[in-house]
């Protein structure tokens, strides 16, 4: 079983039924990510959890468990829906059980085997571990692990789907992790517009996101560098301090009060579907992001010198046309075909 995203051929897909026991095969079938070249390393350590049909059918059905939360209710698919890229939509920041509202806009969750550490303020230094920040937090899932264990061994299903997807075939904290990991490893988005163009398979660009990439790459790549638009460091792009949730980000990690404010840079892909946008989504629209860019710059002790001008201004000065060429190019970071992949979407 194969995942392509290359060559313009049709991924050859995971069977997709109503039922998630239906997709589990008798005999386990090792998957494949198929990684466009110009993508960068994996950091993810495939070796030490190698994805299965069983192991991806479960944690997709994990994925979309209420029961992983403390209401019932708030799965994981819940706050990361797939028709924006795996974000929360309807809310600026995310809402966990009884509507308790978190301090972040939840991110995209794409292409996530290529990242060093995750969450906005890189809380989490490894994939499997980072469903534990939702799952125990109060304003998430408010759940806890042994919790979940006591639910999931009463379900004849779950028996079974552990069984065919592990060789110890327990119901358990690292296997529930695991099976997350397998279903969101798989999820690379590396089929949008840009991609086809940069593999050369025909497709062109228009004169306006011609005009966009160059823009992008002389005023936004130094952070958001390379394929995946992101340098992966923690950095203040001028963003004022929000009075309601005082969030200094990186600081919060590391305790280094030359991190305060600091963020990370995200990937750009999917941009068009993931608004609002930044760690609070305080910005609605990309034109917000681009007047920020251009004159909303707050100026604090942290903020990037990348955004300091030599004669003391600050920010990127950018006229309406570059702005309207810039978005017309991060629209060609849209990759429907992963928006729409079935083999992602709820049961
Ligand atoms: C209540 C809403 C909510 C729920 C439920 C939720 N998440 Fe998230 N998720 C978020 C938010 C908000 C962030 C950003 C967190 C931060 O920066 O502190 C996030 C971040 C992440 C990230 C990091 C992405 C990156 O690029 O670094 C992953 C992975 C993730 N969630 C997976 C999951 C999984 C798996 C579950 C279910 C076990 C889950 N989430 C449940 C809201 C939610
Ligand atoms: C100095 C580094 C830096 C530069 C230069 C920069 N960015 Fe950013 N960008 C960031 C950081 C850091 C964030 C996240 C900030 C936060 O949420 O607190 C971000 C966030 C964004 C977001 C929101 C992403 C999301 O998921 O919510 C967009 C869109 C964006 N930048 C586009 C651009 C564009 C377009 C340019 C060039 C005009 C640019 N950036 C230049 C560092 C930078």
């Amino acid at each position: 079983m194969i995942f392509s995203c290359g060559d313009n051929e049709p991924y050859e897909a995971v069977p997709v039924s109503e039922d998630p026991l239906e997709d589990t095969v008798a005999t386990d079938i090792a998957l494949t990510l198929e990684i466009p070249d110009y993508f960068p390393d994996l950091t993810y350590d495939l070796s030490q959890n190698p994805p299965t049909q069983n192991g991806f059918v479960l944690g997709k059905k994990l994925f979309y468990d209420g029961r992983l939360a403390s209401d019932g209710v708030v799965s994981c698919g819940f706050c990361h829906i797939q028709a924006f890229a795996f974000t929360h939509h309807t809310h600026i920041t995310s809402h966990g059980v009884d509507g308790a509202i978190g301090k972040r806009n939840a991110q995209p969750l794409h292409n996530l085997a290529f990242m060093e550490d995750f969450t906005w303020d890189g809380a989490a230094d490894h994939l499997d571990a980072q469903p534990i920040i939702p799952i125990t937090t109060e304003v998430e899932m408010n759940n806890t692990f042994s919790n979940i264990v006591a639910t999931l061994s009463q379900d004849p299903e779950y028996v079974d789907m552990f069984a065919a997807a592990f060789d110890n075939g327990q119901i358990d904290p690292d296997n529930i992790l695991k099976a997350l990991s397998q279903f969101m490893l798989m999820m690379v988005s590396a089929d949008s517009k840009y991609d086809r163009y940069l593999r050369n398979d025909g497709t062109t660009l228009t004169a306006e996101e011609t005009a966009g990439l160059g823009l992008f790459e002389a005023k936004c790549s130094s952070c958001h560098a390379g394929m995946l638009q992101t340098d992966q460091t923690y950095r203040n792009n001028g963003l004022s301090i929000d009075p309601e949730f005082n969030d200094l980000g990186r600081f919060r990690v590391t305790g280094q009060p030359s991190d305060s404010l600091k963020f990370k840079v995200p990937s750009l892909r999917n941009i068009e579907a993931t608004f609002p946008y930044m760690h609070d989504g305080r910005l609605p629209d990309l034109e917000a992001v681009l007047d920020h860019y251009a004159n909303g710059i707050t100026d604090s002790p942290t903020l990037d010198p990348l955004l300091r001008n030599e004669d003391g201004s600050l920010g990127i000065p950018l006229t309406a046309l570059e702005k309207a060429q810039i978005i017309a190019f991060l629209k060609t970071l849209t990759d429907d075909n992963f928006i729409f992949d079935e083999r992602f979407a709820e049961f």
